[in-house]
């Protein structure tokens, strides 16, 4: 009988972004999950997977193994994209990671900017950040999705360099591009204009008042967009 594997949502919404027919990347694999489920429903041909402990790494072989799927995912213990094969690789997913470690592994690899590769990325944390990091590097943020499991709302980013220094407005970093029709979206943006407020709170405690408008401001701008209004020309 055929082996069938189930994704969560979350890691179902990161293997939508792959790209058929290419080689990706699971970097901080754990289970290796992902990338056996990519090939074994035939999306791609082979895969990668790698983590930083080796712990995680026995697991994902055992997994691969089980499936049968040793002569095409390759495992490796590895900090980031140290070890990854540049030449090899076409899509790179970095999933269920804090955003900052995700934004030091992209530092990591200065390789990654070029547009042959396609960034596949899921914060658990700090997703403004990552934007940020993104906008700042080159990379163009395509396309973005939020998801809900086990009671969480989680983002999954979709990036690609676009070799140039890309024109972003600091409300774009708390947006991203997500489709705030999308319910799940409106639920993480909602929750983010919380945190503006909150931030608006704490700087009005210190007698920051322009700290305090500014971070008001940025609040209202993503409440409108969270009720599905259009920024308008007044911001
Ligand atoms: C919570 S698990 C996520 C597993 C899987 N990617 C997922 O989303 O379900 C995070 C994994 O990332 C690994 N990790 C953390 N920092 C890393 C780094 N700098 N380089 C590679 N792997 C890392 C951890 O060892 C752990 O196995």
């Amino acid at each position: 009988m055929e082996k069938i594997l189930e994704l969560g949502a979350r890691l179902e919404a990161c293997a939508g972004f792959v790209r058929e027919g290419k080689v990706p990347a699971d970097i901080g694999t754990d289970h290796a999950y992902l990338p056996i489920w990519l090939v074994l429903s035939g999306k791609v041909p082979a895969a990668y997977a790698s983590d930083i402990n080796e712990e995680p790494i026995r697991s994902a072989v055992k997994n691969i193994n089980y499936y049968g799927l040793s002569e095409k995912i390759k495992t490796f213990t590895a900090s980031g994209l140290e070890k990854t094969p540049q030449e090899k690789v076409d899509d790179i997913i970095i999933a269920g990671m804090g955003g900052d470690n995700i934004s030091a592994i992209l530092s990591g690899a200065e390789w990654l900017k070029n547009r042959r590769y396609r960034l596949i990325l899921q914060p658990m944390s700090r997703a403004s950040r990552l934007r940020e990091h993104l906008y700042k590097n080159g990379f163009d943020i395509i396309a973005e999705k939020a998801i809900s499991e086990a009671e969480r709302v989680y983002t999954v980013i979709c990036a690609e360099y676009s070799g140039e220094s890309l024109d972003y407005d600091d409300c774009s970093i708390y947006s991203g591009k997500l489709d705030s029709s999308d319910p799940n979206a409106a639920t993480l943006l909602k929750k983010q204009v919380r945190i503006l407020r909150s931030v608006a709170e704490g700087c009005a405690a210190k007698g920051d008042i322009s700290g305090q408008a500014h971070f008001i401001e940025l609040a209202q701008q993503l409440e409108r967009d969270a009720d599905g209004g259009k920024k308008d020309d007044n911001g």
